[in-house]
């Protein structure tokens, strides 16, 4: 097992060092006075300087499209609760400034649009997915175009239940933050995060975990905080 040498080190730091950059960028552009007016659905807050929307209660993927304009060059997160789709639209956030997604208390028929083609999301770099259930499974390899993502953050969604071997190909390879827990994760397979060599908070938390190989991590591990409970 790799020393869990720091633990001091919080998901929120990650999350306000990562949103900094994107921040600092928009200060130059946004105002509190010229948040963006959303729909019914949505309130905009001006966080510092950027944007933050949460959009409640969509069913429809008109409400959803109707949300895009407002998203802008100015927004950095969008917070979607209780939304109920056939797919997560990430195709349209693939040219947007968003750097977090955060999506709880939702549910969804698939992860992706199955008719469409997958667009890199660029500037996705922290995606969360709280109490979302996917009828169809969600499988690791479709998150393979969330190519610049560092904090991936799952909890109680419909999953794979493995972390396959070539977990490591398919997601992001810039992850620094990653977190799977309470999804029923019954096996990590050796070498699965081996190309993750920026990982430096892990997270497996309330799955059903036997074992953990040492071999499941990168050679060189940069890891700072490991859970396992
Ligand atoms: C994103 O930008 C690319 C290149 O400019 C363009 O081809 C694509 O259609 C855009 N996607 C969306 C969803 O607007
Ligand atoms: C999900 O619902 C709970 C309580 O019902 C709420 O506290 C939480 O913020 C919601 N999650 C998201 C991501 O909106
Ligand atoms: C799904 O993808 C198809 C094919 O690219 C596209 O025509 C359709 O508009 C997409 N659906 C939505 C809701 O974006
Ligand atoms: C990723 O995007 C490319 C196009 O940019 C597409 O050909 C490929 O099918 C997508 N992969 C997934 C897993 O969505
Ligand atoms: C998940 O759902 C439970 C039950 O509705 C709720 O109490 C909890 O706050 C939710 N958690 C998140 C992170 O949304
Ligand atoms: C998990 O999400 C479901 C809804 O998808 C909710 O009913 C349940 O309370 C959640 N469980 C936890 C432990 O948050
Ligand atoms: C985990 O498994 C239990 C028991 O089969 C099930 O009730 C629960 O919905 C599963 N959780 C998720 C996130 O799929
Ligand atoms: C991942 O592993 C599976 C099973 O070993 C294999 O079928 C698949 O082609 C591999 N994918 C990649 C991207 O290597
Ligand atoms: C890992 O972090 C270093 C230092 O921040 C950075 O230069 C490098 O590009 C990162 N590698 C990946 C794969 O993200």
């Amino acid at each position: 097992m790799a020393p869990a040498r720091n633990l001091s080190l919080s998901y929120s730091t990650f999350v306000i060092a990562l949103l900094w950059p994107a921040a600092t960028l928009a200060a130059s552009i946004a105002s509190p006075e010229s948040c963006p007016v959303t729909n019914n659905h949505c309130t905009c807050l001006f966080k510092g300087p950027f944007y933050s929307l949460r959009c409640n209660s969509m069913r429809e993927m008109t409400d959803f499209k109707a949300v895009l304009p407002s998203i802008g060059e100015n927004a950095a997160v969008l917070e979607l609760d209780s939304v109920h789709l056939d797919f997560l639209p990430l195709n349209d956030l693939s040219n947007s400034s968003l750097h977090t997604l955060i999506v709880g208390n939702s549910s969804f028929q698939r992860l992706h649009n199955s008719s469409g083609m997958h667009q890199p999301a660029v500037n996705l770099h922290h995606l969360s997915l709280e109490n979302v259930t996917f009828h169809e499974k969600v499988q690791w390899k479709q998150f393979s175009n969330l190519t610049n993502l560092q904090v991936l953050f799952v909890y109680n969604t419909s999953v794979q239940n493995v972390i396959p071997a070539n977990f490591s190909q398919y997601v992001s390879k810039h992850l620094v933050s990653l977190t799977v827990t309470e999804s029923n994760i019954t096996r990590i397979e050796r070498n699965s995060l081996e190309l993750l060599t920026n990982l430096t908070a892990l997270r497996i938390s309330y799955n059903n975990l036997r074992t953990f190989a040492r071999d499941v991590l990168p050679q060189t591990s940069k890891l700072e905080q490991l859970r396992l409970e």
